[in-house]
């Protein structure tokens, strides 16, 4: 299969989940239930539920137990955008091609989305009936979207984000802000996917870390490439945001051919690590390449 046919089944299987765990936005209270709908269904890539159906294909699992982890990994991610684009944090006014949720709604409102898709993610790891049935995988799971989600993880990576705006940083500590703001989030979709199949080879599970690990970075590293070489149009966010904001990025620092460079290393980094899967990772072979060269 196509990697577009198989982006496309996995959107659209991401889309029909979350359809089904976000409240009807009859359901009171409906302003921040209508909210939450806006800001989640409809729009977006959907590249860390994508990451968790590939990986867990890959292991063995059938896509019924890979809903769930799918569809809360998406709906920590909606959150980290819907506060990253507030006034307080990049104060964006376009996401996903259209108005972001503090100016289609209010600010309170986007505090409080955020803040309901987060513990809905986890409600689902706890709650879902088609995930893996072994308690103790289950709760792994929940330990580690918590650490991703947290202070030392995403949460961690945006408030080292908003402390070197208008500073220089070193390529170290540019590095070390990527994998937590953007990366972790990344590797705990793959880790998630891997865990959704119990007895999986530990050796196997470290490679598909290192691989995520990687492109956890690389996607970074490109979303800030876009933020200079991209088209709003296309971008559905506004492009040069990182400037207005002067926030230190990848081609900033280090120059948009050596930024380029160091993407397409961790790139070659990380389809190295996928050998011993063999065959059954070339779906996440093909979205390593898509992350590194996408134009959104
Ligand atoms: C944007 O993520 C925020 C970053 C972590 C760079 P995506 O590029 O995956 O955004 P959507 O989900 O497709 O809108
Ligand atoms: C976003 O980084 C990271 C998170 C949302 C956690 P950016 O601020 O660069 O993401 P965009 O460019 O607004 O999507
Ligand atoms: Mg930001
Ligand atoms: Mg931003
Ligand atoms: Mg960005």
């Amino acid at each position: 299969m196509t990697l577009s046919t198989l982006l496309g089944t996995y959107q659209a299987r991401t889309e029909q989940a979350l359809q089904h765990w976000l409240p009807s936005a009859r359901i009171l209270p409906t302003r921040l239930h209508e909210a939450m709908r806006y800001a989640a269904l409809g729009g977006g890539k959907h590249i860390r539920p994508t990451l968790v159906y590939m990986t867990g294909v890959a292991l063995g699992a059938p896509l019924e137990r890979l809903d769930g982890p799918a569809c809360a990994l998406e709906l920590i991610h909606v959150y980290s955008l819907v506060h990253d684009d507030l006034p307080a944090m990049d104060d964006d006014d376009l996401r996903r091609g259209k108005p972001t949720t503090h100016i289609a709604f209010d600010e309170a409102t986007a505090i409080l989305v955020g803040d309901a898709l987060q513990s809905l993610a986890f409600y689902i790891l706890a709650h879902d009936p088609h995930m893996v049935s072994n308690p103790a995988l289950r709760l792994r799971m929940v330990e580690t979207l918590t650490l991703a989600s947290g202070s030392r993880g995403m949460a961690g990576g945006q408030a080292i984000d908003l402390a070197a705006a208008g500073h220089e940083i070193t390529l170290a500590e540019l590095e070390d802000m990527h994998i937590h703001k953007t990366g972790a989030l990344i590797r705990a979709s793959v880790r998630l996917g891997a865990l959704s199949q119990p007895d999986s080879d530990e050796t196997l599970l470290e490679q598909l870390d290192h691989y995520a690990k990687c492109m956890g970075l690389a996607f970074q590293i490109r979303d800030d490439i876009l933020d200079i070489e991209g088209d709003t149009a296309i971008l559905g966010k506004p492009q040069g945001s990182d400037l207005a904001g002067d926030k230190p990025t990848y081609p900033a620092l280090v120059g948009m051919d050596e930024a380029k460079r160091m993407a397409r290393d961790l790139h070659q980094e990380a389809l190295d690590s996928l050998a011993p899967l063999g065959d059954a990772g070339q779906p996440l072979r093909d979205i390593a390449e898509y992350i590194i060269n996408r134009n959104s």
